[in-house]
């Protein structure tokens, strides 16, 4: 039997007002460990897809299947549960935690599934390891650079093991030189342990890294004609 995709989008569609649609019809699957980078204009609706994916909004058209869940069909408890436990998360922004070291806000996902302290610690430290950023554990997220700060996120959106990782712009505050070393990393640390990587970038250099691009339009989402630009959604 075919595994289930590991992402099915079905004719998904959002409007924050009724009838004035954000997009429409938009559709597409991402197998198990596949990397894809969306694109689209500003303003299209690239986060606020991967809102709808991680179950954080409901959409007003159209179905999520995670993992061959279907969001709809969970109570908000059982979406909280899927998220903790199947997804990570990169932001533009970092978003660590100021007041805690990068091994404890690397420890959070972990902490936030149950894990026993000693445990959480023990991944965080393997996965700060495996960004290259064993020595800086202790340190406070203000006394790092933009990309150990970034590869502290990535560690933390990976430490628990999730199936997917969603990423929305995680290279937008890095220079393209930093920006490239942390976009490597984070594809290699998803490759390593065949987790899913849906990732939203402005880059079409980075975008040229994943396996596969998509372009987020109003009207929904497809691949790029010629396969350089991504397949317009
Ligand atoms: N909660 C919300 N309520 C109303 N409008 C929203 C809300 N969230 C996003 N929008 C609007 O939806 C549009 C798409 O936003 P967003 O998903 O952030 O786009 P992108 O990430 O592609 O730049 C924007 O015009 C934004 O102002
Ligand atoms: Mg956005």
């Amino acid at each position: 039997m075919e595994a289930h995709p590991a992402i099915d989008v079905r004719k998904l569609g959002r409007a924050f007002t009724p009838g004035a649609w954000l997009f429409q019809g938009l559709s597409f699957q991402q197998a198990p460990g596949e990397q894809v980078a969306l694109l689209g204009e500003s303003g299209v609706g690239k986060s606020t897809l991967l809102n709808i994916l991680a179950g954080l909004e409901p959409p007003d058209q159209g179905e999520v299947v995670i993992l061959g869940q279907s969001l709809a069909a969970l109570t908000e408890p059982q979406r909280l549960a899927l998220r903790r436990s199947q997804i990570g998360f990169v932001f533009q922004a970092f978003h660590l935690l100021p007041h805690l070291s990068a091994l404890q806000n690397v420890m959070v996902p972990c902490l936030l599934k149950g894990d026993p302290p000693a445990q959480a610690a023990e991944a965080a430290m393997h996965w700060l390891d495996r960004l290259g950023l064993g020595h800086r554990s202790q340190a406070l997220p203000s006394t790092l650079s933009g990309g150990e700060q970034q590869r502290v996120a990535v560690a933390r959106a990976l430490v628990h093991r999730p199936a997917l990782v969603f990423a929305d712009e995680p290279t937008g505050n890095l220079d393209p030189v930093t920006a490239h070393q942390v976009l490597e990393a984070l594809s290699e640390a998803c490759r390593s342990v065949t987790a899913t990587l849906l990732m939203v970038t402005h880059s079409l250099r980075a975008a040229a890294l994943l396996d596969r691009q998509l372009v987020v339009r109003a009207d929904g989402v497809h691949p790029s004609p010629d396969g350089a630009s991504g397949q317009v959604l």
